[in-house]
């Protein structure tokens, strides 16, 4: 098989398919050979990424993950229309600022609702599948799961909790063949920090301020995780599990002195 087509007859399954790193993740996974199912809350955006994608039509399943019955339903309509799950790429999340003098309850469930929550849902669901197929999954977590930010709170725990998780069922399932690994991704430019709140202003100094937050002097492409994801989830990883890789332009080797 050539290199350019190294995911043919596999089926990947990525959550949060409908922008940014997802979205580029779906397309890249497409140029590979993958056949995708693809899922988000916004059809819209779902059909212009399934446009984008090369080979076969994507198969669109448009959900809320944080109910319980919508994630049921990516696995059964998944297996209904493709008999098999091969990848799961964990990678819908959003996040919200606040340290513990302005967070809230209802911010925690939030965000710990559609980062673990419905994440740990998934994948328990999607394991026999994998099980069968002896595939893979790769989580997106965050540099903020490896280091402590101030005014993040929610988001630093939930993506340590996604590394966590991530460590353990890649332990449960090692006998079983199957891999389990997270890439942590610095800033990424993306919708997700204007979704959490950021004005364009704020964002724009924030990007900014990535020259000197990160090693390599800038935020990351969409792209780049992509890339990361793919290789991961590839034949040429198979020696991968329990991985916590960053992909962060340096972002958590630094200490600010
Ligand atoms: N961008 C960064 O700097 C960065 C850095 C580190 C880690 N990450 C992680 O990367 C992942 C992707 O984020 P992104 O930057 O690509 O952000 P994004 O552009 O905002 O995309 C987030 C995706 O998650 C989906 N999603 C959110 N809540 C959902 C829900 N309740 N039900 C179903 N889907 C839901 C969204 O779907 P809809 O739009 O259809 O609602 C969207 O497809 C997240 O886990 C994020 O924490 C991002």
């Amino acid at each position: 098989m050539s290199e350019k087509m190294k995911f043919s007859g596999k089926v990947v399954l990525i959550t949060g398919a409908s922008s940014g790193i997802g979205a580029a993740t779906a397309i890249h996974f497409s140029k590979l050979g993958a056949d995708l199912v693809l899922t988000g809350r916004n059809k819209e955006n779902l059909l212009l990424v399934a446009d984008q994608c090369v080979g076969p039509k994507p198969f669109l399943i448009q959900t809320d993950i944080t109910k319980e019955t919508g994630v049921k339903d990516i696995i059964y309509n998944t297996i209904d229309h493709f008999g098999k799950l091969d990848i799961l790429i964990n990678n819908a999340g959003i996040i919200e600022s606040g340290g513990i003098e302005e967070t809230s309850l209802e911010q925690y469930d939030r965000i710990f609702t559609v980062n673990v929550r419905s994440m740990y849902q998934l994948t328990m669901l999607a394991v026999p599948h994998i099980i069968k197929t002896q595939g893979n999954i790769v989580n997106v977590s965050s540099v903020t799961g490896m280091r402590a930010f101030p005014n993040l709170l929610s988001y630093c725990m939930s993506k340590a909790a996604v590394n966590q998780f991530t460590e353990c069922v890649a332990l449960d399932l090692a006998s079983k063949g199957v891999r389990v690994n997270a890439v942590n991704p610095g800033v990424i430019v993306t919708q997700l920090h204007k979704r959490g709140g950021m004005t364009e202003e704020q964002y724009q100094e924030f990007l900014n301020s990535c020259k000197k937050s990160h090693a390599l002097g800038r935020p990351g492409t969409v792209d780049e995780v992509a890339k990361a994801i793919t290789f991961i989830a590839s034949d040429d990883a198979t020696f991968m599990t329990g991985n916590i890789v960053p992909v962060d332009g340096g972002k958590h080797s630094m200490c600010p002195r």
